[in-house]
């Protein structure tokens, strides 16, 4: 894996394009498995976790071929139903193909995924949804095996204990569009990912109503067609750059981003006293000050997103006094925690919660990634960190990062990437 060197320091500034979004353009792949046409999806990031979906989907008999960010898919062998556990593994937005292969070809061998470093991830809503739309599952060693004539629409209620489930809403949506009859998905995430993915289905002939919202409503079809889709761009990625931008005590624009979908996020960083301003499609921040001490909790959206309470996180380090970050979505997802404190920060960690006292200084040090936001945590506070600071096994980031190296650079930071070999 590499790593990278990061001088800390270098007060960031300048105008960046926001890529697509990860977390929409994995369901959407995995969704063109219901297609009958060619699909073709615009403004996809050529991350890590998109090539191995790219891999799944090629073992099902879909070709893939690449035109820029453009992602031509197609089916040329409907007859594929197994996807391997080597790479499902790796991945757990690999589990997508479930739905969509048992709605479109009447049977799944999907391995479970398995456990994860942010925590327990449990599929049982998934599996819930499918039984409820008539599918016949079981285990098989730690494969899923199910099989269905035809689905049958239902109602289905996907909440669960920390709040709805995206991949599994984007499973069940997936299937419900070829099921006979009408469904009623309750407690469905709301994310926008969702609604992105509700539309390309639109876009190939399905009858969705609701999203958006906790209700989702199906009218089954019997066939659908190809689509050309643009996915939405990465409210994440454009949020961490954000992050980054602040925490380096500098100032950014993010292009090509929806304002909206990240309105519990901007609110915070005003909170924290950045100067905020957003049209439609950009956000521009500017930090002038150090951090003011402000506490998060991490929620389903419209709520901030589990995906940005490690960048949070490391941001409040710097901040002049006490704040907390709180995780209802996966509780355990700390491990960043204990890196951030060898750079000197002083963060308790008890029951979901993290407690920072902020230190206002980092020092570079050596630390290490556990997960694709914790690296994008580290990266941030290697921004801030007075020093060098290496972070290693940034393989983590590059599962859903795309270039983010490279666009923090244009950014003005001094970074670079190393193969493991030079720094043993
Ligand atoms: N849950 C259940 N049962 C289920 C499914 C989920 O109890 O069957 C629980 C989970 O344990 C968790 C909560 O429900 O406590 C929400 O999990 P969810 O299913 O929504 O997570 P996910 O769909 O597996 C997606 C994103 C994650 C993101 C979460 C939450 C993709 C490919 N992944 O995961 O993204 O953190 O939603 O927003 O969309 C990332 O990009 O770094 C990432 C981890």
């Amino acid at each position: 894996m590499s790593c990278f060197t990061i001088v800390g320091g270098q007060r960031l500034s300048g105008v960046i394009a926001a890529s697509g979004s990860k977390n929409a353009a994995l369901p959407i792949m995995a969704a063109s498995i219901l297609a009958s046409r060619p699909v073709e999806l615009r403004r996809v990031p050529q991350v890590a976790d998109v090539q191995t979906l790219g891999m799944v989907l090629n073992d099902l008999g879909l070709t893939t071929s690449w035109s820029g960010d453009v992602l031509r898919l197609e089916t040329a062998d409907a007859t594929p139903i197994r996807a391997r556990y080597r790479l499902v593994r790796r991945m757990r937005a690999g589990f997508c193909v479930l739905g969509p292969l048992l709605a479109k070809r009447g049977s799944a061998i999907v391995p479970l995924p398995g456990g994860c470093n942010i925590g327990d991830r449990p599929v049982d809503l998934h599996l819930k949804g499918l039984a409820a739309l008539g599918a016949d599952l079981r285990l098989d060693r730690g494969y899923v095996v199910a099989r269905a004539r035809r689905l049958v629409g239902a109602t289905i209620d996907l909440s669960g204990p920390r709040g709805p489930t995206v991949t599994g809403t984007a499973n069940i949506l997936s299937a419900a569009v070829l099921a006979r009859g009408n469904t009623l998905i309750r407690g469905a995430a709301r994310e926008p990912e969702i609604v992105d993915l509700g539309h390309f289905l639109i876009a190939l002939g399905a009858r969705i109503d609701g999203l958006g919202t906790s209700t989702i409503e199906v009218a089954g079809v019997e066939q659908l067609g190809g689509a050309n889709h643009r996915v939405i761009a990465d409210r994440i990625e454009a949020a961490t750059l954000l992050l980054a931008a602040a925490i380096s005590g500098g100032e950014a624009v993010v292009t090509g981003v929806v304002a909206d979908h990240l309105t519990a996020v901007l609110d915070k960083l005003a909170d924290i006293g950045a100067r905020i301003e957003f049209a439609a499609d950009r956000i521009s921040l500017l930090a002038e000050q150090p951090p003011r001490p402000v506490d998060i909790v991490a929620e389903p959206y419209p709520g901030i997103p589990t995906d940005l309470q490690a960048q949070w996180t490391a941001l409040m380090t710097l901040a002049n006094g006490r704040s907390t970050v709180e995780d209802s979505v996966f509780p355990s997802r700390f491990q960043h925690v204990a890196e951030l404190n060898r750079m000197g920060a002083r963060i308790e960690c008890a029951r979901g919660v993290a407690t920072i006292d902020g230190a206002g200084q980092l020092c570079g040090a050596r630390v290490t990634a556990s997960d694709l936001r914790a690296s994008a945590a580290l990266v941030l506070a290697g921004l801030a960190a007075k020093g060098e600071t290496m972070v290693h096994r940034v393989g983590h980031l590059d599962r859903g990062y795309e270039r983010l190296d490279l666009k923090l650079r244009g950014l003005g930071a001094r970074m670079c990437r190393h193969n493991l070999q030079d720094h043993p």
